[in-house]
């Protein structure tokens, strides 16, 4: 087992990576905060893997609440069904949230944990690639709302976080493709290393090759601690790791929660902000051409939806969080491992990349 910590001072925390850590009571019963825990998961998941997490956790007499599984469920109205779960069983403060599940199940857990009674514990146990490497790190929780992605939320940071990587294979193809488009963004934002790694590697991980995908998990959440720690608000750079994502949440939010997988979204959403970066005359053509090929490789999509169109894709991105006093920011690259913030980006520069990039039909 590898432990790496996210250090935040007094709410520091422990990230253990391994297989086969849901077998074991250590270390997950050892981080329970109080006397009772509620498992939070979702109906794929529960029949995979509850038994066993409820096992290790005999001596907190853990309940659970079972929510439908998608992200259109991921709303504050599917939220009041952990609430029902925790005031129905009298759950007080003293209670330990437990995510059990992918980005989605972590997100609304660690809301609910942030905002019960003001605040109680919370612990990830994430069981997709994306949660492992992205999601279940960091405190960024909430929900969405239909006219704008995560846009209901706290910061609020787990006690710990227990990767299991064995819980890998069950996941469809696709979600570990998903996943895998966070673990890129890693190489692409500050890891020009690991970017070279991956594409020497990504037929590896495709085929879930154990010590490959640990050596991808620890490397990427060690870059995700060490934003986090430096700037656990987003006051500045923690916004690099939503490279992609402005246009990602777009195309999420046009097409339907659901339709498009997130990591999917983000996908494609990296060859704009690439092809952006490439018009701006920032990203060489032959790096452009990289990262659109990793992301091929790793079976996932390279053109924005031709339906959603330039003006709308700008319509909706203008309800992104990283847009400030009406000023939309842009996360692009100066090179494979080198990202930056823009404000400035001209209007007619970003439509053209969104037409280049199949938004225009
Ligand atoms: P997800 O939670 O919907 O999980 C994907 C699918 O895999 C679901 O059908 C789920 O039931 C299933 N699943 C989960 N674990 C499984 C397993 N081990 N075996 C078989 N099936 C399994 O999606 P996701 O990609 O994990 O997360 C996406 C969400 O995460 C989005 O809502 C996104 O906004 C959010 N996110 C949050 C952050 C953050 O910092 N908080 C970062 C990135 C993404
Ligand atoms: N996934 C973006 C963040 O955690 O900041």
């Amino acid at each position: 087992m590898k432990t790496l910590v996210v250090e935040l001072g007094a709410r520091s925390y422990p990230i253990y990576i391994g297989a086969g850590l849901l077998e074991q009571d250590e270390p997950l019963a050892g981080h329970v905060a109080g006397r009772r825990v509620l498992v939070v998961t979702n109906e794929t998941v529960a029949p995979l893997y509850l038994d066993k997490v409820t096992a290790r956790l005999e001596r907190f007499a853990p309940v659970a609440v079972v929510l439908p599984d998608g992200e259109q469920y991921k709303t504050l109205a599917d939220l009041n069904r952990i609430f029902d779960a925790l005031l129905g069983q009298r759950l007080d403060r003293r209670t330990t949230l437990v995510a059990l599940g992918g980005g989605v199940v972590g997100d609304m857990t660690g809301f609910a944990a942030a905002i019960y009674q003001r605040g109680v514990s919370f612990i990830q146990i994430p069981t997709t690639l994306l949660a492992q490497v992205d999601s279940s790190v960091g405190g960024k929780t909430g929900v969405n709302h239909p006219l704008g992605k995560n846009m209901i939320g706290a910061f609020h940071q787990p006690r710990c976080v227990v990767i299991d990587i064995d819980t890998l294979n069950t996941l469809p193809d696709k979600e570990l493709s998903a996943g895998l488009a966070e673990v890129i963004k890693y190489g692409l934002i500050r890891d020009t290393e690991f970017f070279g790694w991956l594409e020497s590697n990504v037929d590896r991980l495709l085929a879930r090759d154990p010590e490959t995908l640990g050596f991808a998990i620890e490397r990427s959440c060690r870059n995700k601690a060490a934003v986090v720690a430096a700037d656990e608000m987003e006051r500045g750079q923690r916004a690099l790791l939503n490279l992609g994502h402005t246009f990602g949440h777009a195309i999420e939010t046009g097409m339907g929660y659901g339709s498009w997988l997130h990591g999917e979204a983000v996908a494609a959403g990296m060859v704009v902000a690439a092809e952006l970066s490439r018009r701006l005359g920032w990203l060489g053509a032959k790096d452009a051409a990289r990262v659109g090929a990793l992301l091929r490789r790793a079976h996932l999509p390279t053109q924005v939806p031709a339906g959603l169109g330039a003006d709308r894709m700008l319509e909706l991105m203008s309800v992104d969080k990283k847009v400030e006093d009406g000023q939309l920011r842009l996360i692009l690259l100066k090179g494979i491992g080198d990202a930056v913030i823009r404000s400035d980006v001209p209007r007619a520069a970003i439509v053209e990349a969104l037409d280049f990039c199949g938004a225009g039909g």
